[in-house]
């Protein structure tokens, strides 16, 4: 199959913004402890920082990390997670029905992200928080000092504010799986007065409304509009998630399975639009997408017949976890080199959406649903899925190209797609072009052209590909470099002719 591709440098899509590429950690089975967080043992810091995940995580060169949930934060209050830990409650996390020992908070969280060297993006808790608590725990940590809250920040050990510049108010807040959820109408309120109060506190801060995600839900998208005409004046984005899930689809739709989100993301655009066209006083503000939680997501260990009502269900039922454990072993999905190319693919579509996505968070970060595992006895595994993540991060900076496209297309549920999709990125810096490129075709190999106008005389330098013969394999503790990708010779590879090997996704670099 031969697919051709155009591009000019006079086409831009927009521009990578840095916090494209960034996570999300949850108090949520072990992401934060075990993950982050595992004191006196020998392969922890002094502050119980797990030395193996700072590494792993540093080398991410991430944007932002969201913390502190997720369905977590909707019944989380963060003032049972500051001072001396021996004083801290545990208390009942409704969320995932486990119980949270509030040995890590805020400030552990501040301390970790500034090691790790990314911003946190903190969300707060408009389900059964307060609109009160929002505005203070925004003092707490922003302002300098003289007032209670910053004072008390003080008093814990933290001399300088730490100015968080990014704040979601509060999370999916349109399902009743969430504590406190409401209607559209009432989150309207809610979030605007608490974004008022949070502002009024620090009008630095930028606000992330909590759009609507799940698109089987009856008010997906009309959540959106109804909230945006109150919230379009208060806020700076909208968020909402998607996850890809297998479901027994076959390996060709679910390398497709791209073309959703980009559906889901155009869905999010419309309503932006639509919603700006009711705002003549702010005909010059764009209100941009935040991707806050993507991934495949395979649910291995939630109960399919709990999610049959995604309306009427009251908690994620999982299949094995017991009730009321502290930081049980749930949601470690195991990612096959499949799940890792549909990942690769998911990142070609937020490369092509950059005009309208300025944040997204791969979800998770760490054990749960995450390209990074660890065990407990001191050792890290990276998953299938942190390969196309890291080289996204790496080479996916600069601007994003638009192209034009003849190409072979295969019937999907998805509808009529290329075999190939491709993401182009210029790194005007360095004068590099790196093309992303997903082979869907799971039989054989396909040629790729790339015609590149605008560009002076330039060459294939590296074809990185991941790929394998068996569309199962995963990494294991045992096994850890089962499924990596590889570097391809490009002695013969022309512009006109560049081969990628059947269901593979790989980056092409021209200098
Ligand atoms: O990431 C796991 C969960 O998925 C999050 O807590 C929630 O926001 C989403 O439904």
């Amino acid at each position: 199959m031969k697919s051709t591709y155009s591009y000019d440098t006079l086409f831009p899509i927009g521009n990578i913004d840095p916090k494209v590429w960034s996570s999300f950690t949850e108090h949520l089975g072990r992401s934060i402890y075990g993950g982050i967080y595992d004191p006196d043992k020998p392969f922890s810091d002094k502050n119980g920082f797990r030395n193996d995940v700072k590494t792993a995580v540093k080398d991410l060169n991430l944007g932002v990390i969201r913390y502190p949930g997720g369905n977590f934060v909707s019944n989380y209050d963060w003032k049972d997670g500051i001072g001396p830990k021996k004083d801290r409650k545990k208390r009942m996390d409704f969320a995932w029905s486990t119980v949270e020992p509030n040995q890590f908070g805020i400030d552990d969280f501040c301390a970790w992200a500034k090691e790790v060297g990314v911003e946190p993006m903190i969300a707060v808790n408009l389900g059964t928080g307060s609109i009160k608590s929002a505005a203070e725990l925004v003092e707490y940590c922003n302002h300098d000092s003289g007032t209670y809250w910053s004072d008390l920040r003080i008093k814990n050990g933290h001399r300088e504010p730490y100015n968080i510049k990014y704040w979601c108010l509060g999370n999916e807040m349109e399902g009743d799986w969430q504590a406190g959820h409401m209607s559209a109408a009432q989150y309207a309120d809610k979030a605007r007065e608490a974004a008022k109060m949070m502002k009024w506190v620090d009008s630095d801060i930028k606000l992330v409304a909590c759009g609507s995600s799940y698109e089987m839900l009856p008010t997906y998208l009309k959540w959106d509009e109804t909230i945006m005409k109150q919230l379009y004046p208060y806020v700076d984005y909208i968020s909402t998630h998607n996850y890809n899930m297998n479901s027994g689809q076959g390996a060709q739709n679910f390398l497709a399975s791209w073309k959703q989100l980009d559906d889901h993301i155009q869905n999010t655009k419309n309503v932006l639009n639509y919603s700006k066209s009711l705002q003549p006083k702010f005909k010059d503000k764009d209100i941009k997408i935040c991707l806050d939680e993507w991934n495949v997501w395979n649910m291995q260990d939630i109960k399919m017949d709990s999610l049959d009502d995604l309306n009427g269900m009251t908690t994620f039922e999982l299949t094995d976890a017991k009730k009321w454990e502290e930081h049980p072993a749930i949601l470690q999905e195991k990612y096959s080199l499949l799940d890792a190319l549909v990942v690769g693919g998911l990142g070609i579509t937020i490369l092509n959406n950059v005009d309208a996505v300025e944040i997204a968070c791969l979800a998770q970060l760490l054990n749960v649903i995450s390209p990074i595992t660890t065990d407990e006895d001191g050792h890290l595994l990276k998953q299938t899925i942190y390969y196309p993540f890291q080289l996204l991060t790496e080479y996916g900076r600069g601007e994003v190209l638009k192209p034009h496209i003849e190409s072979d297309t295969q019937s999907t549920d998805y509808g009529d797609i290329p075999v190939v999709e491709t993401a182009t990125v210029y790194d005007k810096a360095n004068q590099q072009l790196h093309v992303f490129a997903l082979n869907s075709d799971t039989k054989q190999s396909s040629t790729l052209a790339l015609h590149l106008t605008g560009f002076k005389s330039i060459n294939l330098t590296e074809h990185i590909t991941f790929t394998g013969d068996d569309l199962k394999a995963i990494n294991t503790f045992e096994n850890p470099n089962n499924v990596i990708p590889t570097k391809l010779s490009t002695e013969n590879e022309s512009l006109d002719n560049l081969t990628l090997p059947k269901a593979s996704w790989n980056v092409l670099t021209f200098d």
